[in-house]
């Protein structure tokens, strides 16, 4: 049990939640879209952790404007301490009197948000798909929850939720659905309720609000978009949703929370998926009508279990969701299409990762497993490889004891932690005690050298691959390679039968090469294979970046078209950190042009990679 003086072993927050553990959040806000605001308050139920009886609850806001606070009912002293960057604004509130250990308070705080608000964006209706009403989105992980409302915004702190939201377009929340009789608020607007009865981090508070209808996609499953989408997005996922959700129930234990949905969000969404309990948040880029996007939903739905119910405990440890996630999301793809896929989708996972350590440096801080993030702000450490290298320790692990083996050790892992947050050392600890009774495997893991594995930076060893999916696309780019010194002809049935993740890694290969295609060779590419205008956006993406390394400079504009299209940080930095390179003056005009239809988060890392700004 923590103790008071203890350091939290989160660097990532400046709430006391040693002492205090949220045990309850009741979330009540008015959704104004003609402000740009949410209005409320919310009501935290507070139980002491510490013998100590400290009177001071400290917790993380940024940017928020504070009213009127009440513990137990009773008005009460509050004040907000210095701002520490990049952590926001600690809110501390005194007690009257003291609280014994396991006592309880409740702590009920007037807020509004403001339009320093990094979790939120507000679109108007020019910038939805049907351009008739105004929409807006939150993004909460991994420590924007504390610009919507003050809390313990750490991973370590879990609470069930309670979401009582007024507003004139229908709602969805990370809670279940209350169905009632409509209720409607003094302004007309609708009363929307949910509840939470898992407890959640606060980066898994969501909230979104705007014109869009639903349509089944399995038994427990909508998804809800847009109305001028719905069919699209229900084509895209009702083949694979269902199917899923039964195969990783197979492999870890059965789906806790109820309904698994989708939310296809407007263009701006800065991520491919975010696993917000209820309804995964997802960008339309997914929508490519060739369901080969569909392993980011396997992706999301493998989050129930990694990092919703057994959740790293500070960003330090993200690989523990990440590495997990991508861990189940193979073993889903695997069970579906066959192992072939698993190593297939592995071998684009190495070439993420190792882009990532070449992007950062070899020996930098953030290619570690665990990484130091004292003052550091954890998006700046987001990149691939809390994913692949996660990955593939847990793979380098299976291989080692075994598959059927490790297949036990899954279920174990995800009881001994459910609805708990951990670090890697007691994922350690768990994994050999599990094996404890078994000699061999034992053994192995005994000698496995965890501490290179946790803080060496840098690759880690290569796996062998089954590279079967994979050698057809080599031999093809072998042949481009040649030219112009060959007699390959390039003809649009080369790509005859090739998945679109195959074509992506064809052009990850070209991307590889020391001495990139020539300007007219890459146009040509783009010309016999139709890749620029690929409704498939990935593809277009990575033929886009094929261009740019070549010098090609009528992929220039079909690049900032894009750019004004999305706004998936995936895409959008990477395009922008290259057309800098080629043309820096039109780097700058696309931002100028689109950086209001960015999400502010993307529209700061985005101003970090042009401006290297702070
Ligand atoms: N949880 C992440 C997204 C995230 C991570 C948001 C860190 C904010 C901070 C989500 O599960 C994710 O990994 N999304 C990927 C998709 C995937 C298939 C790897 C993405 O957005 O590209
Ligand atoms: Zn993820």
């Amino acid at each position: 049990m923590a103790v008071a003086s203890t350091t939290p072993r989160d660097p990532n927050t400046l709430s006391n939640y040693n002492n205090w553990r949220s045990t309850h959040v009741t979330a009540n806000f008015d959704i104004l879209f003609d402000q740009k605001k949410l209005v409320g308050n919310v009501v935290h139920k507070f139980k002491s952790t510490t013998e100590a009886q400290s009177r001071e609850i400290i917790l993380d806001t940024s940017y928020l404007d504070i009213g009127d606070i009440k513990v137990d009912g009773q008005p009460s002293k509050w004040e907000f301490l210095p701002a520490v960057a990049p952590y926001g604004t600690p809110l501390k509130i005194v007690l009257d009197k003291p609280v014994e250990l396991n006592g309880t308070v409740e702590v009920d705080i007037a807020v509004k948000t403001t339009d320093k608000c990094t979790a939120l964006q507000w679109l108007t209706p020019a910038q939805t798909s049907n351009k008739k009403h105004p929409y807006m989105f939150s993004q909460c992980q991994a420590i924007h929850a504390r610009s919507i409302f003050p809390c313990q915004d750490t991973p370590d702190v879990k609470s069930t939720f309670d979401f009582n939201i007024t507003s004139p377009l229908p709602v969805m929340t990370s809670g279940l659905p209350i169905r009632q009789s409509s209720m409607t608020s003094q302004s007309g607007n609708k009363l929307y309720r949910f509840h939470q009865s898992v407890p959640i981090p606060s980066y898994l508070f969501a909230i979104a609000s705007g014109d869009v209808s639903e349509a089944p996609i399995g038994p427990r499953s909508v998804v809800a978009t847009s109305p001028d989408k719905l069919d699209e997005c229900k084509w895209e996922l009702e083949a694979d949703t269902e199917n899923f959700i039964n195969t990783i129930e197979k492999i870890v234990y059965p789906y806790v929370w109820g309904e698994y949905n989708v939310l296809i969000l407007p263009p701006s969404f800065p991520y491919g998926g975010m696993e917000n309990p209820i309804f995964t948040f997802a960008t339309p880029s997914i929508i490519s009508k060739d369901r080969e996007n569909v392993d980011v939903i396997a992706h999301e739905l493998a989050h129930s279990w990694s990092g919703n119910l057994v959740t790293n405990c500070s960003w330090e440890h993200f690989w523990l969701n990440e590495g997990w996630t991508v861990y189940l999301e193979r073993r889903i793809l695997a069970a579906v299409h066959g192992e072939a896929y698993r190593h297939f989708s592995s071998i684009i996972g190495w070439k993420a990762l190792k882009d990532s350590v070449e992007h950062f440096g070899e020996d930098h801080e953030f290619t570690k497993l665990i990484t130091d993030l004292k003052g550091k702000d954890p998006d700046d450490a987001f990149s691939s490889i809390p994913y692949e290298k996660g990955f593939n320790f847990l793979f380098h692990i299976e291989n080692l004891v075994g598959k059927p083996k490790f297949d036990k050790f899954i279920p174990h892992y995800f009881t001994t932690f459910k609805c708990k947050s951990l670090d890697s050392y007691e994922f350690k600890a768990t994994i050999l005690d599990f094996f404890q009774s078994d000699a061999e495997a034992s053994k192995l893991l005994n000698e496995l050298d965890w501490d290179k594995w946790f803080y060496a930076p840098g690759l880690p060893p290569k796996p062998v691959f089954d590279t079967s999916m994979v050698d057809v696309v080599y031999a093809l780019a072998k042949k481009w390679e040649s030219l112009p010194d060959s007699s390959f002809k390039p003809q649009a049935s080369d790509l005859e039968g090739l998945a679109a993740n195959q074509i992506l890694v064809f052009l990850e290969q070209i991307l590889l090469w020391e001495k990139p295609l020539t300007p007219e060779l890459s146009k040509l590419m783009g010309e016999v294979y139709g890749l620029s205008k690929s409704s498939n956006i990935e593809v277009a993406n990575l033929y886009l970046q094929v261009g740019m390394k070549a010098g090609d400079e009528s992929v220039i504009e079909p690049t900032t078209e894009l750019l004004g299209r999305i706004g998936r940080m995936k895409f959008v930095r990477p395009l922008f950190r290259n057309l800098q390179k080629i043309n820096r003056p039109v780097a700058l005009e696309t931002f100028e042009k689109y950086k209001d239809f960015y999400h502010p988060i993307c529209r700061g890392m985005v101003e970090k990679d042009l401006f290297g700004k702070k």
